[in-house]
Order: structure tokens, then sequence, then C-alpha cells
């Protein structure tokens, strides 16, 4: 299958549809395998994998792992508690000591929005920098493993209506399923409290609604966001409201499709954003999310790997 060459995965945004057709294929493939690889197949052969993780993380963190694992590579884990950073040393230069050990593969997460894509500026030709979600801008893996996961049971995103609902503004996972669902040709509906909403979507096919139920109504894929409490910083949510506005109960979920879907990222705060027999429920995809991602992982490898074969 042709390609264009993806050096790095920064952004979710302008993703070349050969590629994403390509990650899809791929997902799909490694998925029937169940994961498990011929030696000959293993595109990470002899490589070393770097995550340096400077926010939690439990799924995207330990998903990277085992696909680079399976993929054939090793894998080391950088925390900022326990490396040289808390000497003074900055992340350009970690990233530079470990090219020199060897590692080609850096997967990071950071709190900063940019910090991936301008540590990729800096770390050589020879570096591949895989965005895991920075500040609240982009997290394309989590876009395309849930747009596989839409897609699994869809089939197409033509007219597909998505609703998306909550923390927007400050949601990484909001930014880069807009841009890589419009680009699908799916119509997003975007519904929280007014402090978390942005002025406006920079997606031509998604729309800012006044309330939940607007949102859900005759929606195939209901998207639930964390209400990001880490981030509270000047905007303070009252829980209370955020609960009764655009908790996704059984009764608000009745108002979509009779066969909708519903997404959540991951971690879920149970009774705030999401009900949990919502949550537990039959249309809930969210341990579905997690298995595909481990596939798609995988495949975002694969494809990085893919223009030096
Ligand atoms: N969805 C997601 O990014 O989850 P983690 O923070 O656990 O990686």
């Amino acid at each position: 299958m042709t390609h264009e060459p993806i050096h790095h995965l920064l952004s979710a945004k302008d993703l070349p549809p050969e590629s994403i057709e390509y990650l899809f294929s791929r997902t799909e493939a490694f998925k029937r395998m169940r994961g498990i690889l011929p030696a000959d197949e293993k595109a990470l052969d002899r490589e070393t994998v770097t995550n340096i993780f400077w926010e939690a993380s439990t799924r995207t963190r330990v998903s990277f792992q085992m696909a680079a694992w399976r993929m054939g590579a090793r894998v080391v884990n950088i925390a900022p508690s326990t490396s040289s950073v808390t000497k003074g040393e900055t992340l350009d230069d970690t990233i530079a000591t470990l090219r020199a050990l060897g590692c080609r593969y850096f997967v990071i997460r950071h709190a900063t929005s940019g910090e991936p894509a301008r540590l990729a500026m800096n770390a050589g030709r020879e570096a591949h920098v895989l965005n895991a979600g920075d500040g609240t801008n982009e997290h394309p893996s989590q876009a395309l493993l849930d747009a596989f996961t839409i897609r699994e049971r869809k089939k197409s995103f033509n007219g597909l209506q998505v609703a998306i609902l909550g923390d927007i503004l400050r949601s990484r996972v909001a930014r880069s399923n807009l841009h890589l669902l419009s680009q699908l040709g799916a119509k997003c509906r975007v519904s929280g409290p007014a402090g978390l909403l942005p002025e406006r979507l920079d997606v031509p096919q998604g729309t800012i609604v006044k309330t939940a139920d607007e949102a859900i109504r005759g929606a195939d894929v209901v998207m639930v966001l964390r209400l990001q409490k880490e981030r509270e910083g000047k905007i303070v949510v009252d829980e209370a409201d955020y609960r009764k506005n655009f908790s996704l109960t059984p009764q608000r979920l009745e108002l979509a499709h009779p066969d909708a879907i519903v997404l959540h990222p991951g971690p879920i705060n149970r009774g705030i954003e999401i009900d949990s027999s919502v949550a537990d429920g039959p249309r809930s995809m969210i341990l579905r999310q997690v298995e595909n991602g481990l596939f798609m992982r995988m495949a975002i490898f694969e494809l990085l790997r893919g223009e030096e074969r």
C-alpha cells in the first residue's frame, strides 16, 4: 500500500488521506493478528522507543509501550522526577543524550502546547517524535484510534453526526478529533458549559450548540470528554451544574440515534461527565477504544518507519 512519507506524528490536522487509510488498514490487519507479528514484519526490530511522559498517563503510555514491544523495539521510560531535568538539564539535551545512545523514536506527552513540535524541530533528522498529548493542543493518536473505532461500527464517515460534549476549550482530544473527523466527512456538534467552550471552531463542518440535548439529538456517535479538574486555573466549574446539564445519562442518550455509540477517551470521571450505567452499558465503546489504541499505535510506528524501508 502506498502512502505519503510522514516523519513525525504531531497533529491530526492535514494528515494525508492516503496515510489515514494506511493506518486504518494496518490497524485492522494488526487487530486480526491480535498484534502477534512474524519476526520479519516487526518494523522496529533493533530500535529503541523512549517514552517521555511529563504528565500522567495510563492508556497512552502503556499502549505505546506495548505497541513498540509488538513491533520489535525495546522501550525506555523517562519520568521527570527521576531524570536529570531535576538537575537543570533541558528536554532538548535529554533527547540529544538519548539520541547519542541510539534512540530514534520519542513518544512525548507534555503540559505545554506545541512542545513536541518544538522538540521535533531540534531533535535532528533521524529522530521521530510522536505527540502523545500536548497541553490543550492535540492528541493525534487518540483521534486516530477514535476514528478507527467509529469506522468499525459505522463503516462510513460521510454525513455521520458526532456530538462532542463537555470540556471542549481545554481538550486536546476534542481538537484532534474535530480536525480528523471533519476531514473524513463527519459533522460535529459540540456543546459544553459556557466557560469551557471556545468562541469558534476552526473546522467548517463543526458547530457549537447551546445545550447537550441539542448536540445529542439524532447523533450517531456521542463523544464525552473528561472534566479536566487538574487544568482549572482561572476556570472554575460547578460540578453539580456540570452533572445536571452535561452528564451523559441514560435519559440523555435516548435523544441520540437508536444505534448511537458512546466514546470517551478516558480516564472517566464516573457520575460527573458520564453515568456509570452508560459507561458500562451496551453502547459504550470505551474499552474497545483502549483495545484499538494498541493496534493503531503499532500502525503509527510502522507508518513512521515506512519511509526508511
Ligand atoms: N486517553 C488518554 O490520553 O488517557 P491517558 O491520560 O491515561 O493516557
